[in-house]
């Protein structure tokens, strides 16, 4: 395992009024790892994924993404750049069939698509194929391809969960944030949703997931850290955060 962090967040903070969601929480996650990050309701996870990829400014702080810093770029440059989020709910277009969903995707991530449409229809239409059979070669791996043509709005809620990663997929990333990427979901589909990912882990990717499932936390993740108001309390592997009184009084309840 390379020692050299794919991620690093330093001191970063961000208040919603009075409330520190993020207080001064500094992390780092390493390529080609499956960590996850638990910690109570309310402790910040989604909020600092959201200031990860750039859907929140942070109010201090510095993040670097592959030795380029990255807070403050608008979240499809840090798409550009190889790092993705999924949603804590699925943001699928109820009204759009599945493939659909996975191809537009790729064109709201490029982030210059109205752009091209004008300057350079020929090269769209090309993209356009490009997409459509990337998205199909995507949902073939997540195992959608039999409902490519349905509508989103059809999807269970562990089949919209599956859509969630192949719309993040599209942009070829290096590193997916997911936010509780099992949550709802029953366990069968869970368990092939986390096969799935430890072999785009050994593909080369890099996972970094929100999780409250203690099976997924225990079982597929190679590192845990642990946030608890705004900031990291723990960290290691599964096991030995298991076993951290701090941890256990905090989160496990007890
Ligand atoms: N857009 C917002 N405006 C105001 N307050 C917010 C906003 N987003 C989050 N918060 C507050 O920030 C704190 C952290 O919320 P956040 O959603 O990051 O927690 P979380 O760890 O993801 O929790 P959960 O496990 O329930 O998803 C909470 O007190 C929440 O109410
Ligand atoms: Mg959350």
């Amino acid at each position: 395992m390379d020692a050299r962090p794919l991620l690093t967040v330093s001191e970063v903070e961000k208040a919603f009024g009075g409330i520190h969601a993020v207080d001064r929480c500094s992390l780092a996650v390493l390529p080609k790892t499956i960590t996850g990050l638990i910690g109570p309701n309310g402790a910040g996870k989604s909020t600092l994924f959201n200031i990860i990829a750039g859907l929140y400014r942070p109010d201090g702080g510095e993040i670097r993404f592959n030795g380029t810093r990255i807070d403050g770029l608008p979240p499809y440059e840090i798409v550009d750049l190889g790092l993705t989020k999924t949603w804590q709910i699925p943001h699928e277009l109820r009204n759009l069939t599945v493939l659909e969903n996975v191809v537009l995707a790729a064109k709201h991530n490029s982030g210059e698509h109205l752009l091209n449409l004008f300057a350079r229809p020929r090269q769209v239409k090309a993209d356009e194929k490009q997409w459509r059979a990337r998205a199909r070669e995507i949902l073939k791996l997540t195992q959608l391809d039999g409902l490519a043509n349905e509508h989103a709005r059809a999807l269970s809620g562990g089949q919209k969960k599956l859509l969630e990663l192949s719309r993040a997929l599209m942009s070829d990333p290096t590193l997916v944030l997911l936010d509780e990427p099992v949550a709802g979901v029953n366990p069968a589909l869970a368990g092939s949703l986390m096969d799935l990912i430890e072999n785009l882990r050994r593909g080369g990717r890099t996972f970094f997931l929100i999780e409250h499932d203690m099976n997924v936390v225990m079982n597929r993740c190679d590192w845990v850290i642990v946030m608890h108001q705004g900031r990291r309390i723990a960290e290691g592997p599964p096991e030995s955060v298991r076993a951290n009184a701090t941890v256990i009084e905090s989160y496990l309840g007890g």
